[in-house]
């Protein structure tokens, strides 16, 4: 297991699925973990549960939509834990139509969340680790950034470009020993998911070589890997975790 004694990691959307999982498995690495959701009451279960395990961690409210609340946010995180090592962006929406039917707002919200939102963060981000000379971004992309999907234009068009802003964020941030790297998960069992019809399942689970669903839990070791000083020479990288879906 990668050792996080000492590092400090936000955590977006931690309030539950992969980014529960994500802070639960940083959290037992050693890491300090600020977890971030839209409410606090929503962040209280996970607090909890890191605390019973022996962990630390502190729970902000904060919509990372908006860039003053995010500003904000990260100064208050960094000022009580001293220091920002590690950034998740994994908060994320959808707003499943297909293109024809697709409202202006329902194009722009998955946009608004999943790529303006990330870019806030990282922003935020990037000034005290340049400080520290020591940073790792976390992008929770999704394979449908990398291939595209009927009904969710507004959802791929958002992962393709965090995608881009990955690869961007480890070219300008690479020789102040940052790096950004993402995973594109294939389909992971969680609340985003819950309302497809089990005929869809099926015929998606007929497409993966591992012939299931993935869970939080396949995604979050690779978080810690890439979140660990082992992995310092590993930037601009998309790894699926997709049961071999994307080859
Ligand atoms: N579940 C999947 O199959 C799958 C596949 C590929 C990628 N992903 C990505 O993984 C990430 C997590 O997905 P999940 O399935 O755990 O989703 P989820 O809906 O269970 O959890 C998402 C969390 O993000 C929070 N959030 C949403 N908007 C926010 C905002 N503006 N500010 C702060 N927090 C906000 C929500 O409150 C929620 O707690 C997302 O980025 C998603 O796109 C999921």
């Amino acid at each position: 297991m990668f050792h996080l004694k000492g590092k400090v990691a936000v955590v977006t959307g931690a309030a539950r699925g992969i980014g529960r999982s994500i802070s639960l498995a940083l959290s037992q690495a050693g890491a300090t973990i600020a977890l971030i959701d839209l409410s606090a009451d929503s962040l209280q279960g996970v607090h909890d549960e890191i605390t019973a395990q022996g962990g630390q961690a502190s729970m902000h409210a904060c919509d990372i939509t908006d860039p003053d609340m995010v500003a904000a946010t990260f100064k208050d995180i960094t000022e009580q834990h001293n220091a920002l090592h590690i950034l998740v962006n994994n908060a994320g929406i959808t707003r499943d139509n297909l293109l024809m039917r697709l409202s202006q707002e329902d194009w722009e919200a998955p946009i608004r969340t999943n790529l303006t939102g990330a870019f806030n963060c990282t922003r935020a981000a990037v000034r005290p680790m340049m400080k520290q000379r020591y940073g790792r971004i976390i992008n929770i992309a999704s394979v449908v950034g990398m291939m595209g999907n009927a009904g969710q234009a507004n959802y791929a068009a958002s992962k393709a470009g965090l995608i881009g802003l990955t690869k961007s964020t480890a070219k300008e941030f690479g020789s102040r020993a940052i790096t950004a790297n993402a995973l594109a998960p294939g389909f992971i069992t969680t609340d985003m998911t819950a309302e497809l019809p089990e005929s869809t399942v099926q015929k998606l689970t007929e497409n993966i070589p591992l012939g299931r669903m993935g869970k939080p839990e396949d995604v979050a070791p690779a978080v810690v890997f890439l979140a660990s000083e082992d992995a310092g020479y590993i930037t601009g990288q998309i790894l699926p975790i997709d049961g071999g879906m994307v080859m």
